[in-house]
Protein backbone atom coordinates (compact mmCIF):
# COMPACT_ATOMS: atom_id res chain seq x y z
CA UNK A 1 0.00 0.00 0.00
CA UNK A 2 0.66 3.72 0.01
CA UNK A 3 1.48 5.52 2.96
CA UNK A 4 3.52 8.75 4.12
CA UNK A 5 6.15 7.86 6.01
CA UNK A 6 9.94 9.02 8.03
CA UNK A 7 12.31 7.20 9.32
CA UNK A 8 13.77 9.68 11.22
CA UNK A 9 12.01 13.00 13.21
CA UNK A 10 12.73 16.03 11.19
CA UNK A 11 11.62 19.17 8.69
CA UNK A 12 8.32 18.48 6.75
CA UNK A 13 10.76 17.29 3.65
CA UNK A 14 11.84 14.23 5.36
CA UNK A 15 8.02 12.54 4.93
CA UNK A 16 8.59 10.34 2.08
CA UNK A 17 5.88 8.82 0.30
CA UNK A 18 5.78 5.18 -1.20
CA UNK A 19 5.06 1.52 -0.90
CA UNK A 20 5.38 0.00 2.82
CA UNK A 21 3.92 -2.98 3.93
CA UNK A 22 -0.04 -3.10 4.35
CA UNK A 23 -1.18 -3.51 8.31
CA UNK A 24 -2.82 -6.93 8.95
CA UNK A 25 -5.67 -6.60 11.59
CA UNK A 26 -5.16 -7.20 15.54
CA UNK A 27 -7.12 -8.51 17.92
CA UNK A 28 -9.27 -5.84 18.84
CA UNK A 29 -8.42 -4.06 15.88
CA UNK A 30 -10.48 -2.81 12.17
CA UNK A 31 -8.84 -2.46 8.91
CA UNK A 32 -9.47 0.51 7.78
CA UNK A 33 -9.49 1.32 3.88
CA UNK A 34 -8.91 5.55 4.00
CA UNK A 35 -10.89 7.83 2.52
CA UNK A 36 -9.19 11.04 3.72
CA UNK A 37 -7.06 12.06 6.56
CA UNK A 38 -6.80 15.62 8.18
CA UNK A 39 -3.34 17.85 9.19
CA UNK A 40 -3.64 18.81 12.94
CA UNK A 41 -0.56 21.06 14.43
CA UNK A 42 0.25 17.87 16.55
CA UNK A 43 1.45 16.03 13.54
CA UNK A 44 4.35 18.46 12.71
CA UNK A 45 5.33 18.32 16.44
CA UNK A 46 5.73 15.12 16.24
CA UNK A 47 7.37 14.93 13.20
CA UNK A 48 9.73 17.27 14.13
CA UNK A 49 10.68 15.98 17.30
CA UNK A 50 9.50 18.34 19.16
CA UNK A 51 6.86 16.18 21.13
CA UNK A 52 8.82 13.18 21.47
CA UNK A 53 7.34 9.80 21.44
CA UNK A 54 8.55 6.09 20.83
CA UNK A 55 7.98 6.26 17.51
CA UNK A 56 7.77 3.20 15.25
CA UNK A 57 9.74 2.85 12.22
CA UNK A 58 8.85 4.11 9.56
CA UNK A 59 6.64 6.03 11.48
CA UNK A 60 3.25 7.11 9.73
CA UNK A 61 2.04 10.29 11.17
CA UNK A 62 -1.34 11.62 11.29
CA UNK A 63 -4.50 11.51 14.10
CA UNK A 64 -7.57 11.42 11.97
CA UNK A 65 -8.92 9.24 9.40
CA UNK A 66 -12.03 8.44 7.65
CA UNK A 67 -12.45 5.15 5.78
CA UNK A 68 -14.34 2.12 4.77
CA UNK A 69 -14.05 -1.12 7.48
CA UNK A 70 -12.10 -3.92 5.58
CA UNK A 71 -11.26 -6.70 7.90
CA UNK A 72 -12.52 -7.09 11.82
CA UNK A 73 -10.72 -8.18 14.62
CA UNK A 74 -11.29 -10.91 16.87
CA UNK A 75 -13.29 -8.97 19.83
CA UNK A 76 -14.53 -6.50 18.20
CA UNK A 77 -18.59 -6.96 17.93
CA UNK A 78 -19.63 -3.25 17.27
CA UNK A 79 -18.35 -2.83 13.84
CA UNK A 80 -18.39 -4.78 10.44
CA UNK A 81 -16.83 -5.02 7.31
CA UNK A 82 -18.26 -2.67 4.93
CA UNK A 83 -19.13 -0.17 7.91
CA UNK A 84 -17.76 3.52 6.63
CA UNK A 85 -16.14 4.99 10.22
CA UNK A 86 -13.85 7.73 11.31
CA UNK A 87 -11.31 7.70 13.83
CA UNK A 88 -8.89 9.90 15.72
CA UNK A 89 -5.84 9.65 18.53
CA UNK A 90 -3.82 8.02 16.32
CA UNK A 91 0.11 8.69 15.39
CA UNK A 92 0.37 10.09 19.38
CA UNK A 93 1.99 7.99 21.96
CA UNK A 94 3.80 5.93 19.83
CA UNK A 95 1.13 4.56 18.01
CA UNK A 96 1.40 4.17 14.36
CA UNK A 97 -0.62 7.19 12.44
CA UNK A 98 -3.01 7.42 9.85
CA UNK A 99 -1.43 8.70 6.55
CA UNK A 100 -1.80 5.38 4.63
CA UNK A 101 -4.26 4.03 2.16
CA UNK A 102 -4.50 1.43 4.73
CA UNK A 103 -4.58 1.47 9.11
CA UNK A 104 -4.89 -0.91 11.88
CA UNK A 105 -6.62 1.02 14.55
CA UNK A 106 -8.01 -0.53 17.99
CA UNK A 107 -11.69 -0.22 17.97
CA UNK A 108 -11.73 1.43 20.27
CA UNK A 109 -10.97 4.92 18.83
CA UNK A 110 -12.94 4.33 15.77
CA UNK A 111 -16.65 5.40 15.36
CA UNK A 112 -19.26 4.72 13.32
CA UNK A 113 -19.44 7.41 10.22
CA UNK A 114 -23.60 8.56 9.70
CA UNK A 115 -24.62 8.25 6.15
CA UNK A 116 -24.64 11.40 4.42
CA UNK A 117 -21.54 12.72 5.86
CA UNK A 118 -18.63 12.88 3.35
CA UNK A 119 -15.65 11.39 4.68
CA UNK A 120 -13.09 13.96 4.24
CA UNK A 121 -16.02 15.96 6.40
CA UNK A 122 -15.57 13.32 9.27
CA UNK A 123 -11.26 13.22 8.49
CA UNK A 124 -11.47 17.44 8.72
CA UNK A 125 -13.69 17.51 11.98
CA UNK A 126 -11.81 14.46 13.52
CA UNK A 127 -9.53 15.53 16.53
CA UNK A 128 -10.63 19.31 16.77
CA UNK A 129 -14.10 18.79 17.27
CA UNK A 130 -12.79 15.86 20.01
CA UNK A 131 -10.69 18.84 21.70
CA UNK A 132 -13.84 21.59 21.47
CA UNK A 133 -16.03 18.97 22.95
CA UNK A 134 -13.78 18.33 25.58
CA UNK A 135 -12.91 21.75 26.38
CA UNK A 136 -16.74 22.99 26.38
CA UNK A 137 -18.12 20.48 28.23
CA UNK A 138 -16.22 18.18 30.16
CA UNK A 139 -13.98 21.65 31.08
CA UNK A 140 -15.77 24.41 31.00
CA UNK A 141 -19.05 22.55 31.83
CA UNK A 142 -20.96 24.99 29.39
CA UNK A 143 -24.62 25.84 29.97
CA UNK A 144 -27.77 26.76 27.60
CA UNK A 145 -27.56 30.90 27.51
CA UNK A 146 -23.92 31.31 28.62
CA UNK A 147 -21.77 33.33 26.53
CA UNK A 148 -18.59 31.84 24.97
CA UNK A 149 -15.49 33.96 23.86
CA UNK A 150 -13.29 32.05 21.65
CA UNK A 151 -10.26 33.33 20.04
CA UNK A 152 -9.65 32.08 16.61
CA UNK A 153 -12.93 31.50 15.19
CA UNK A 154 -11.69 30.03 11.84
CA UNK A 155 -8.76 27.75 12.96
CA UNK A 156 -9.17 23.93 13.43
CA UNK A 157 -9.91 23.79 16.74
CA UNK A 158 -11.92 27.19 16.77
CA UNK A 159 -14.19 26.57 14.23
CA UNK A 160 -15.32 23.87 16.06
CA UNK A 161 -16.19 25.48 19.79
CA UNK A 162 -18.01 28.15 17.79
CA UNK A 163 -20.54 25.62 16.25
CA UNK A 164 -20.34 23.38 18.60
CA UNK A 165 -21.24 26.46 21.42
CA UNK A 166 -24.14 27.75 19.11
CA UNK A 167 -25.62 23.98 19.53
CA UNK A 168 -25.49 23.47 23.25
CA UNK A 169 -27.40 26.85 23.24
CA UNK A 170 -24.55 29.58 23.92
CA UNK A 171 -23.87 33.04 22.98
CA UNK A 172 -20.56 33.40 20.92
CA UNK A 173 -17.77 35.83 20.29
CA UNK A 174 -14.94 34.90 18.54
CA UNK A 175 -12.04 36.50 16.74
CA UNK A 176 -10.34 36.07 13.21
CA UNK A 177 -7.79 38.28 11.57
CA UNK A 178 -8.96 39.15 8.00
CA UNK A 179 -12.53 40.43 6.53
CA UNK A 180 -12.74 37.25 4.80
CA UNK A 181 -12.01 35.65 7.74
CA UNK A 182 -14.62 37.11 10.11
CA UNK A 183 -16.89 36.30 7.34
CA UNK A 184 -16.18 32.64 7.64
CA UNK A 185 -16.31 32.89 11.19
CA UNK A 186 -20.39 33.99 10.60
CA UNK A 187 -20.96 31.98 8.40
CA UNK A 188 -19.87 29.05 11.06
CA UNK A 189 -22.64 30.85 13.20
CA UNK A 190 -20.82 33.34 15.81
CA UNK A 191 -23.05 35.76 16.78
CA UNK A 192 -20.08 38.43 17.21
CA UNK A 193 -16.66 38.42 15.29
CA UNK A 194 -13.71 40.93 16.23
CA UNK A 195 -11.64 41.23 13.59
CA UNK A 196 -8.59 41.64 15.73
CA UNK A 197 -5.81 43.12 12.63
CA UNK A 198 -8.25 46.33 12.67
CA UNK A 199 -10.42 46.17 16.76
CA UNK A 200 -8.78 45.60 20.29
CA UNK A 201 -10.34 41.96 21.18
CA UNK A 202 -10.32 44.01 24.63
CA UNK A 203 -12.35 46.45 23.98
CA UNK A 204 -14.94 44.62 21.76
CA UNK A 205 -15.30 41.86 23.65
CA UNK A 206 -16.05 44.55 26.47
CA UNK A 207 -18.65 46.32 24.72
CA UNK A 208 -20.55 42.91 23.27
CA UNK A 209 -20.49 41.62 26.76
CA UNK A 210 -20.40 44.06 29.89
CA UNK A 211 -20.96 41.80 32.01
CA UNK A 212 -18.29 39.35 30.90
CA UNK A 213 -18.27 35.83 29.10
CA UNK A 214 -18.95 32.82 31.28
CA UNK A 215 -16.12 30.93 28.99
CA UNK A 216 -12.91 31.98 27.30
CA UNK A 217 -11.53 30.07 25.74
CA UNK A 218 -7.62 30.94 23.72
CA UNK A 219 -6.42 28.97 21.15
CA UNK A 220 -3.20 30.93 20.79
CA UNK A 221 -0.23 29.60 22.30
CA UNK A 222 0.85 32.84 24.54
CA UNK A 223 -2.07 33.48 26.37
CA UNK A 224 -3.15 36.82 28.00
CA UNK A 225 -4.10 35.82 31.47
CA UNK A 226 -4.46 39.42 32.38
CA UNK A 227 -6.89 40.40 29.21
CA UNK A 228 -8.73 37.22 29.73
CA UNK A 229 -9.73 37.35 32.96
CA UNK A 230 -10.88 40.76 32.54
CA UNK A 231 -13.68 39.49 30.46
CA UNK A 232 -14.33 37.06 32.99
CA UNK A 233 -17.69 36.86 34.30
CA UNK A 234 -17.59 36.44 37.80
CA UNK A 235 -17.13 32.42 38.19
CA UNK A 236 -15.88 32.00 34.50
CA UNK A 237 -14.13 29.50 33.23
CA UNK A 238 -11.06 29.77 31.13
CA UNK A 239 -10.01 26.88 28.52
CA UNK A 240 -6.34 26.72 27.85
CA UNK A 241 -4.65 24.16 25.40
CA UNK A 242 -1.67 25.62 23.42
CA UNK A 243 1.82 26.73 23.84
CA UNK A 244 3.77 24.05 25.45
CA UNK A 245 6.33 26.63 26.22
CA UNK A 246 4.26 29.81 27.59
CA UNK A 247 4.96 30.83 30.97
CA UNK A 248 2.60 34.22 31.19
CA UNK A 249 2.52 36.63 33.89
CA UNK A 250 -0.73 35.20 35.61
CA UNK A 251 -3.01 37.96 37.73
CA UNK A 252 -3.95 35.32 41.14
CA UNK A 253 -5.78 38.52 43.03
CA UNK A 254 -8.11 38.96 40.12
CA UNK A 255 -8.63 35.60 39.32
CA UNK A 256 -9.61 34.29 42.58
CA UNK A 257 -11.53 37.25 43.81
CA UNK A 258 -13.83 36.93 40.79
CA UNK A 259 -13.66 32.89 41.61
CA UNK A 260 -13.15 31.89 38.19
CA UNK A 261 -11.49 28.45 37.12
CA UNK A 262 -8.46 27.70 34.66
CA UNK A 263 -8.88 24.34 32.72
CA UNK A 264 -5.64 23.06 30.85
CA UNK A 265 -6.07 19.88 28.84
CA UNK A 266 -4.88 17.77 26.12
CA UNK A 267 -7.22 15.54 23.90
CA UNK A 268 -4.75 12.33 23.41
CA UNK A 269 -5.29 12.17 27.19
CA UNK A 270 -8.77 11.24 27.06
CA UNK A 271 -10.28 7.90 27.65
CA UNK A 272 -12.02 6.38 24.86
CA UNK A 273 -15.58 6.36 26.22
CA UNK A 274 -14.70 10.16 27.02
CA UNK A 275 -13.83 10.18 23.23
CA UNK A 276 -16.93 8.06 22.17
CA UNK A 277 -19.30 10.26 24.13
CA UNK A 278 -17.78 13.50 22.22
CA UNK A 279 -18.25 11.62 18.88
CA UNK A 280 -21.62 10.41 19.63
CA UNK A 281 -22.97 14.47 19.84
CA UNK A 282 -20.24 14.96 17.03
CA UNK A 283 -22.37 12.44 14.78
CA UNK A 284 -25.47 13.78 15.86
CA UNK A 285 -24.56 17.73 15.00
CA UNK A 286 -22.71 16.31 11.48
CA UNK A 287 -25.96 14.55 10.57
CA UNK A 288 -27.96 17.98 11.92
CA UNK A 289 -26.13 20.01 9.92
CA UNK A 290 -24.97 22.18 12.74
CA UNK A 291 -20.87 20.65 12.57
CA UNK A 292 -19.45 21.84 9.33
CA UNK A 293 -16.05 20.82 8.00
CA UNK A 294 -14.16 24.06 7.86
CA UNK A 295 -11.81 23.19 4.85
CA UNK A 296 -9.14 25.42 3.68
CA UNK A 297 -7.07 22.88 1.75
CA UNK A 298 -7.66 19.55 -0.55
CA UNK A 299 -4.29 17.85 -1.53
CA UNK A 300 -3.95 14.61 -2.19
CA UNK A 301 -2.12 11.72 0.10
CA UNK A 302 1.34 12.14 -2.04
CA UNK A 303 1.40 15.57 -0.74
CA UNK A 304 1.87 14.85 2.56
CA UNK A 305 5.26 16.52 3.47
CA UNK A 306 3.57 19.83 1.20
CA UNK A 307 0.62 19.38 3.76
CA UNK A 308 2.90 19.97 6.86
CA UNK A 309 4.31 22.46 5.25
CA UNK A 310 1.13 24.80 4.98
CA UNK A 311 0.47 23.95 8.22
CA UNK A 312 3.56 24.94 9.13
CA UNK A 313 4.05 27.97 7.30
CA UNK A 314 0.85 29.62 6.93
CA UNK A 315 -2.36 30.80 9.20
CA UNK A 316 -4.18 27.97 7.78
CA UNK A 317 -7.60 29.39 8.26
CA UNK A 318 -9.20 25.93 8.18
CA UNK A 319 -8.31 22.23 7.88
CA UNK A 320 -6.23 20.38 5.17
CA UNK A 321 -7.39 17.02 3.85
CA UNK A 322 -5.45 14.98 2.37
CA UNK A 323 -7.64 12.20 0.30
CA UNK A 324 -6.15 8.65 0.08
N1 LIG B 1 -4.55 20.47 23.90
C1 LIG B 1 -5.10 19.83 22.87
O1 LIG B 1 -5.69 18.75 23.02
C2 LIG B 1 -5.03 20.44 21.50
C3 LIG B 1 -5.81 19.91 20.46
C4 LIG B 1 -5.77 20.55 19.20
C5 LIG B 1 -4.93 21.63 19.01
N2 LIG B 1 -4.14 22.07 20.04
C6 LIG B 1 -3.27 23.26 19.85
O2 LIG B 1 -4.13 24.37 19.72
C7 LIG B 1 -3.53 25.33 18.86
C8 LIG B 1 -4.55 25.68 17.75
O3 LIG B 1 -4.74 24.53 16.94
P1 LIG B 1 -5.57 24.65 15.60
O4 LIG B 1 -5.58 23.32 14.95
O5 LIG B 1 -6.86 25.31 15.85
O6 LIG B 1 -4.61 25.65 14.79
P2 LIG B 1 -4.91 26.61 13.57
O7 LIG B 1 -5.93 25.97 12.67
O8 LIG B 1 -3.61 27.00 13.01
O9 LIG B 1 -5.64 27.89 14.22
C9 LIG B 1 -4.93 28.87 14.91
C10 LIG B 1 -5.87 30.05 15.19
O10 LIG B 1 -5.18 31.03 15.95
C11 LIG B 1 -5.52 32.32 15.45
N3 LIG B 1 -4.44 33.26 15.71
C12 LIG B 1 -3.15 33.11 15.36
N4 LIG B 1 -2.45 34.18 15.75
C13 LIG B 1 -3.34 35.03 16.36
C14 LIG B 1 -3.23 36.28 16.98
N5 LIG B 1 -2.07 36.94 17.07
N6 LIG B 1 -4.34 36.85 17.51
C15 LIG B 1 -5.54 36.22 17.44
N7 LIG B 1 -5.70 35.00 16.86
C16 LIG B 1 -4.61 34.42 16.33
C17 LIG B 1 -5.73 32.12 13.98
O11 LIG B 1 -6.59 33.13 13.52
P3 LIG B 1 -6.32 33.92 12.14
O12 LIG B 1 -6.12 32.87 11.09
O13 LIG B 1 -7.53 34.74 11.95
O14 LIG B 1 -5.08 34.75 12.37
C18 LIG B 1 -6.38 30.73 13.93
O15 LIG B 1 -7.78 30.87 14.01
C19 LIG B 1 -2.24 24.70 18.33
O16 LIG B 1 -1.16 25.20 19.09
C20 LIG B 1 -2.44 23.20 18.59
O17 LIG B 1 -1.23 22.52 18.78
C21 LIG B 1 -4.19 21.50 21.26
Amino acid sequence: MKAAYITETGPAESIQFGDLDAPTVGDGQLLIRNHAVSVNPIDTYVRSGLVAFDLPSPFIPGSDAAGIVEAVGDGVDSFAVGDRVWCTNQGLLGRQGTFAQQIAIDAQWCFPLPEGIDFSTAAANALVGVTAHLGLFRCGALQPGETVCVIGGTGGVGAMVVQMAKAAGASVITTAGTDEKCQRATELGADHVVNYSTDSIAESVKRIAPEGVNLYWETRRMPNFDEAIDLLAPRGRMVVMAGRDSRPEFPVGPFYVKECSLHGFVMFKASPQEMRHCADDMNRWMSEGKLRANIAHQLPLSDAAEAHRIQEAENVGGKIVLTA
